[in-house]
This record gives C-alpha cells, structure tokens and sequence, in this order.
C-alpha cells in the first residue's frame, strides 16, 4: 500500500476523486489537505470535512493556503457553481485538523520513508512545504498532479486552470527533481462523464457516496467543447494512474510553465516531441482506457458506505 496524501480545492470531480482515493486498499491516505481554488478556503475546506465525513473517514484534513504564491485568488464557479460542488448539500462533517497544511506535509514526510504526493487543485501547498525544506523532497515517492495542457487550456486558450491558479508553485514541484506524473486536459477529456455512464453508475447501487457522486456528476454542465455529450472527470484521472497504471499509457517530457504575465501564463508547454533537447522532469498520460476507468470507479464507489 503506498502511504500518500491529497491536496485539493473540492470541487465536484474533487469530491469523486476523494472517495475513489478512500475506497482503494492500494492507497494509505494519511492526510488530506486544502487549498482555495475552484471556490475559496472558506467553502473548500468544509466541502472536504463533508465529503471524508459521508465516507466516514477518519483522515485529518487541514487548512491550506487561500491564495497562490504570488497574485490574487480567482475562483470558478462555472463548472463547480458558487458552493464548489454544484449545489449538491452534503451532511457537515467532522472538524478539521489543527495546524495548516504545509507543516502537516512536511509531518508526514517527516515520519514516513516514502510518501505519494497527489495534488488536484493548485499546487500552492506543496509548493510551500518543499521550498521550506528542500531536504524532504527524498522522502517523496512521486508527484501525481492533474494539471496542465498541451494543447489548449480550459481557463484561458493557453492554460488549464490548476496551473493558472499558482504557476510559480507548479514550477517548483517540476524542479523538484521527484518524478511528477501529469494528468492533462487531453488526458481527462477522455474521462467524458455521460448520462449513459452515470446511469450505468446507479445501476450498482451502493449508498450515500456512490449517490452524492452520481447527483454531483448531473450537476456539472455539459461542456461545449464535447458537444454537449458530456463533461471531463478530470481529478479522478490522477488517483486511477495509482490504482490501474495499466488502464493509461505514458511518455517522459520536459514540461516549462509559463510565469510571465501575458495571455499564456500558466500553460504548460509540454515537449511531446523532444525539440528543447531538455531531459524530460515529467511523465505525461497520454491515453486512457475509459471504458476501464469507468468500471473501476464504479466498482470501488459502490463498496462505500
Ligand atoms: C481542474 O480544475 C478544477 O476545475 C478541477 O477540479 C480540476 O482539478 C481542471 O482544470
Ligand atoms: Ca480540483
């Protein structure tokens, strides 16, 4: 089992990655933790007590950064409406943690010889935790990060929204020198929620998790860009990568995030084609086995409570 933590902004596919994440006996999730990002600290972090709190889960959650590194907070609300989780109300769950996210980071990595990193949201608090000890990156296994694009983005024409959040900290974890594994827009577009599939998600039953998931997944809007057929699961991607490697196929690039502040900040210019002669810092999924993914997800969705 490979101990590991989550670093998220829930978030609809947030919320369904969580209990995918809980629902898996390959994963030792020690510790969740919470940014601001596609709504602020202060709706994400009690969507996160609640959505361990319906899985009944007794794995701390802790407060993280309302902002990115650098810049101001800008959430979306378009895809995840103005609560985070498209309207869907979920029991309050139990308090969070004392503390704030990066020293529980640094804790953890502290006390294990090997830890998972796995960030769904910007990448501000791994970002903080790494750059104030350095030294602890040997502790970390892999970095599996949905974030970036290489073609198009999803926020603005160049950049996928997790990495526009907090460029600055999404540089620091390809500099890490750790291997980082990239869910990109091109890889979660072919994680398409549809009717069919949610549809095929209640017929396994299951309770109130497997429920929440199904009415959170009729609450996203269809997007234009799939012609209405449906929407991307995207955070799901980077959990399933640890669970069923061998649903994806991969290739190592070199990624560079644009920090600057013109209309391409936050894209991620993945070189799919070796032409920066750079040595690659990451590994990009490139294909997805959906019809795969889609039993998996269901099949450890309806083992929860
Ligand atoms: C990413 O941004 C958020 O809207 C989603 O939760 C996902 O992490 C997709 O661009
Ligand atoms: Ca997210």
């Amino acid at each position: 089992r490979r101990v590991c933590l989550i670093d998220t902004d829930p978030g609809t596919d947030d919320a369904i990655a969580l209990w995918l994440a809980l629902a898996s006996p390959e994963l030792d999730l020690r510790l969740v933790t919470v940014a601001g990002g596609n709504v602020g600290l202060e709706r994400t972090l009690p969507n996160a007590r609640a959505i361990l709190g319906l899985a009944r889960s007794g794995v701390p959650v802790v407060a993280g950064a309302d902002r990115p590194l650098l810049g101001a907070f800008t959430p979306e609300t378009r895809v995840h409406g103005a609560d985070g989780l498209g309207g869907v109300i979920l029991p309050e769950g139990p308090p969070s943690a004392p503390g704030i996210a990066a020293d529980a980071i640094r804790d953890l990595l502290r006390r294990e010889e090997s830890v998972t990193l796995i960030g769904i949201g910007p990448a501000t608090n791994f970002a903080l935790a790494l750059a104030t000890e350095p030294a602890l990156a040997d502790r970390v296994e892999e970095i599996v990060l949905m974030t970036g694009a290489w073609a198009e983005g999803n926020i603005t024409p160049s950049a996928e929204f997790n990495a526009w959040s907090d460029p600055e900290s999404l540089g620091v974890l390809l500099a890490s020198g750790r291997p980082v594994t990239l869910a990109t827009l091109e890889l979660t577009a072919q994680a398409l929620v549809t009717p069919a599939r949610i549809a095929t998600l209640r017929a396994r039953g299951g309770g109130v998790c497997l429920d929440a998931a199904a009415r959170i997944m009729e609450g996203v809007p269809t997007s234009r860009r799939f012609d209405h057929r449906g929407h991307p699961l995207h955070d799901p991607c980077a959990v399933a990568w640890l669970l069923a490697p061998g649903l994806f196929t991969s290739r190592p690039v070199h990624v560079h995030v644009d920090c600057g502040h013109g209309p391409s900040r936050g894209r991620t210019v993945v070189d799919r084609w070796e032409r920066t002669g750079q040595a690659p810092n990451a590994r990009l999924l490139e294909t997805l086995d959906a019809e795969g993914f889609f039993a998996l997800l269901g099949e450890r969705l309806a083992a929860l409570p």
